[in-house]
Formats: structure tokens, sequence, C-alpha cells
């Protein structure tokens, strides 16, 4: 069983729906731990060696924010900018995040359809995840294909949402119990497209 560490990142949980619908999915699971940024650094004052501890501990890493402003929260910005230093996460002798795997959980205001080049935001999702995608490789790790819980807005029934959060704790736990091989994961953009598959 893989073990999964899910770095939550959200300013305002009090005002959050998708991201709260998600979280309570994945609450209460073996092997799955959630570890909640804003709560453990409200001022944004992180334990480096106390964060590279808990990413020995785990195999999987699951990033989940909502997207702000095509990115990611503050807060897991400094965690990136600080946890993932030279000589533990990428270098010469880096080896601390070699052949884990980064999952981004994300997600967004926008509807699918306006992440293209003819839509208000120009580009497909995938583009604005690239600094992500890129810093996983870059320290070893096998990058994912993305869980998105896109236009979150215009999700207004709660049996919906919470349909969602059946989705998101499927395959956690299908990535957990290794039921996605390495081949189907490499053939889908969206994790959400081997729903089926499980
Ligand atoms: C500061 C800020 C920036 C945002 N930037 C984006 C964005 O770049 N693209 C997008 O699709 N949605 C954007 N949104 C919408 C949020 O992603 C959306 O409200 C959030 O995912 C909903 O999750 P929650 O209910 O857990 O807060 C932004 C929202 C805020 C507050």
């Amino acid at each position: 069983m893989k073990r999964i560490l899910v770095i939550f990142s959200h300013p305002a949980l009090q005002r959050s729906r998708a991201n709260r619908e998600l979280l309570l999915a994945i609450s209460n699971l073996e092997g799955i731990r959630v570890h909640d940024l804003y709560q453990h650094y409200p001022d944004l004052l992180i334990d480096v060696k106390r964060e590279q501890a808990l990413l020995a501990e785990h195999d999987i890493i699951v990033f989940q924010h909502p997207l702000y402003w095509y990115s990611c929260p503050a807060i897991m910005k400094e965690w990136l900018d600080l946890v993932l230093e030279y000589g533990y996460a990428y270098g010469p002798e880096a080896n601390g995040l070699a052949g884990k795997q980064w999952l981004s959980a994300i997600t967004t205001g926008g509807a699918p359809e306006s992440y293209c080049e003819a839509g208000y935001n120009s580009s497909p999702l995938l583009d604005f995840l690239r600094p992500f995608s890129q810093t996983a490789r870059l320290c070893g790790m096998h990058w994912l294909p993305p869980f998105v819980l896109h236009s979150f807005h215009k999700l207004k029934d709660p049996e919906a949402l919470r349909r969602c959060g059946q989705d998101y704790r499927q395959l956690l736990l299908a990535l957990r119990d290794e039921r996605l091989s390495p081949a189907q994961l490499a053939g889908v953009d969206y994790l959400r497209d081997l729903l089926e598959a499980i």
C-alpha cells in the first residue's frame, strides 16, 4: 500500500465549498494523511526539517488547493521555495524526493471550455500547471495526471459536489492500492479520465 500525504493549502477554509467537500471525502482513510499548511503555519513560518521528515514517510505527495491567479495560494509557494532546497530536492547528490509521485488536485472557478486558446483563459489548464510538473521532474518525481474540479461556481447542486468528492476518494484509493498502472497513468491528461478503469 502506498502512503499518501495530502499537502493542503486554502487561506479561508471556513469559506470554502469545493476544497472542503474534497477534504471531507478523503478524511479518515487508512494510508492517507492530510496536512493543512495554513492550519500548521498561520504565520507562514514553515519548519523545513519537519516538512522534509514528513515527506520522507510518504510515497505519493498530493498538492490540493484552489487555483489562484493560475497558480497556488501563497503558502504553497512559500512551502515550495523553502522545503525543496538544494541538496535535498535537487542538485547532484539530492534524492529527498526521487521516485515519489506528485499529484496536483486543483479546484478552479473557470469552466473547462474557458481553458483553451479561444477561451477567456487563453490556454489549456495543463499549460498553467507547467511550473509544478517541471518542479516535480527536476526533483526526480513522477508527475501524475492532475485531479481537477472545474467550474466550481456553477456547481450549485450539493449532490454534484458530493459526487466530485467521491471521484476524488475513489481515485486516491486506487493510487494508494496501486490499481492504476504506469501505462494507464501515462495515457491520460486528467486523472478523472481513469474513473471507469478502476
Ligand atoms: C485570489 C483568487 C484567485 C483566483 N484565480 C483563479 C484562476 O486563476 N483561475 C480560475 O479558474 N479560478 C480562479 N479563482 C477561483 C477559485 O479557484 C475558486 O473560487 C476555488 O477553486 C473554489 O474552491 P473553494 O470553494 O474551496 O474556495 C480565484 C479565486 C481567488 C479568490
